[in-house]
């Protein structure tokens, strides 16, 4: 079993470049099985959810080539299996992908259910509603979902919730179908908008991705691309946190300002010092941290997956807090573990009430979901004395090498590994989705 040691109260400065984005890359690979020729792509994170993703599309049959520097040339021409089983499915949420992804190639997919989750309920009915008005019928048994379609036709596709997960799984089950297939309330997240071009990349005829109204003419043939994906909006959010937390000054290179905005606007009201650059941004702190009210949402609202570091940024800062969660039900559960570390914080239902108490100390905690984990390396960072992260599997799905990004900017972070059998909730990896 892995652990991250942390020794606080290092200042973090230098640069760090930010990687590919997660919640774009774990769309686009499985994208590249619409494809009807090779793709390369490129700027894709070293991360496990990618190595589960990557897994899965060799053991269908497709030619997979590491070509180095973060990039891939996948041949998904001698796809010849068209099921995720049970053990890989299980361990990453976003296999989901795969299901709109062969229904949209070969009219039929077979993927086993994403597992539990410790998010909360997270249903699938949206998609299941997005890829029966296409035309396909679906069978759920044995803990397996069966699509199958004698073709894909465009149609209305009206979602009752803003669901990034559906949109993108509309999109690839609609890109081949025959005539115009009209998305409404779709989910607007930059990640929305990359797997749109990449699929356009493809010569895909996609309107409006970045609205909430996105329309899809379905066509025959897609061609291979060479494509670059976005950089990660969530791990550049989690370092700009980092460097606040840490009163420090870091030049944060690798990121599209734009999708930064609602995390930008949050730490200047905290009275963090940030500078845009084209594609870099430069953040500081030389002054007080004060409290602010953050209310989750979905893009361009504040992040769900920023809110769990920002609320530790926030036990750091003057004065009380109120963080509103309206994703994920169960996205406090870090809370406890903060508590450890001296944090002041009270949740009744969506709601936290976080004091303010300028400095947290350093305790054994155990990370319980990807961002949880990136919101105790933060406190880690800058609490007084060591902490000891546990289950930093979590984190290792997400995030491209953090520790070592970390150490290059001044951090006192090691990873060891502990020589035992396999943690209780690594065997449980499967309930983790992200
Ligand atoms: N929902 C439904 N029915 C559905 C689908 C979703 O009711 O069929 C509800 C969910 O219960 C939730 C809301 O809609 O309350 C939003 O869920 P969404 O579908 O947008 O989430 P997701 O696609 O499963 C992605 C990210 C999450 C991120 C959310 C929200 C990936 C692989 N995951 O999940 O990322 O929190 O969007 O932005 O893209 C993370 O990276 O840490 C992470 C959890």
């Amino acid at each position: 079993m892995d652990k991250f040691i942390i020794k606080g109260g290092r200042r973090l400065t230098g640069e760090v470049t930010i990687s590919g984005a997660k919640n774009a890359a774990v769309a686009i690979l499985p994208a590249v099985i619409l494809s009807d020729e090779p793709c390369i792509i490129e700027n894709v994170p070293s991360i496990s959810d990618v190595n589960i993703s990557i897994r899965i599309l060799k053991e269908m049959g497709a030619d997979v080539e590491f070509m180095g520097n973060n990039t891939y040339r996948i041949d998904p021409s001698s796809i010849d299996r068209y099921c995720v089983p049970y053990e890989t499915a299980r361990k990453m949420r976003a296999s989901y992908y795969f299901l709109g992804a062969l229904l949209g190639k070969f009219n039929k997919a077979r993927v086993s259910m994403p597992g539990g989750c410790p998010l909360g309920d997270r249903p699938i009915d949206q998609h299941l509603k997005a890829f029966t008005a296409l035309g396909a019928d679906y069978n759920l048994s044995q803990g397996m979902i069966d699509l199958k379609a004698d073709s894909l036709k465009g149609n209305q596709i009206f979602f009752d919730v803003v669901t990034v997960g559906a949109t993108m799984n509309a999109m690839l089950a609609a890109v081949k179908a025959e005539g115009l297939t009209i998305i409404e309330n779709a989910a607007k997240e930059p990640h929305i908008v990359d797997l749109a071009n990449f699929l356009s990349a493809m010569g895909a005829n996609i309107i409006g991705a970045g609205t909430d109204v996105i329309k899809i003419k379905g066509v025959k043939y897609l061609h291979g691309t060479t494509y670059s994906v976005i950089p990660d909006q969530i791990e550049a959010g989690t370092f700009m946190v980092a460097v606040a937390a840490t009163k420090g000054d870091v030049l944060i290179k690798n990121v599209i300002p734009k999708h930064l905005e609602s995390i930008t606007k949050k730490l200047e009201k905290i009275g963090v010092n940030i500078q845009q650059f084209d594609d870099s941004i430069r953040v500081w702190v030389d002054g007080p941290l004060v409290k602010t009210n953050v209310k989750t949402a979905p893009h361009p609202g504040f992040p769900t997956d920023m809110q769990s570091q920002i609320a530790t940024l926030l036990t750091l800062a003057e004065g009380t807090s109120i963080i509103t969660e309206n994703i994920w039900e169960q996205r406090f559960r870090y809370v406890d573990e903060l508590r450890r570390m001296g944090a002041d914080i009270t949740v009744n239902g969506k709601v936290a009430l976080i004091e303010g108490k300028g400095k947290l100390m350093g305790a054994p905690v155990k990370a319980c979901d990807l961002r949880a984990g990136a919101a105790l390396i933060i406190a880690g960072l800058a609490a007084s004395g060591v902490t000891e992260i546990e289950d930093i599997f979590h984190i290792e799905r997400g995030y491209d090498c953090m520790e070592g990004k970390l150490r290059a900017l001044g951090a006192d972070i090691e990873k060891i590994s502990v020589p035992e059998t396999q943690s209780k909730s690594e065997k449980e990896s499967s309930k983790e989705a992200v």
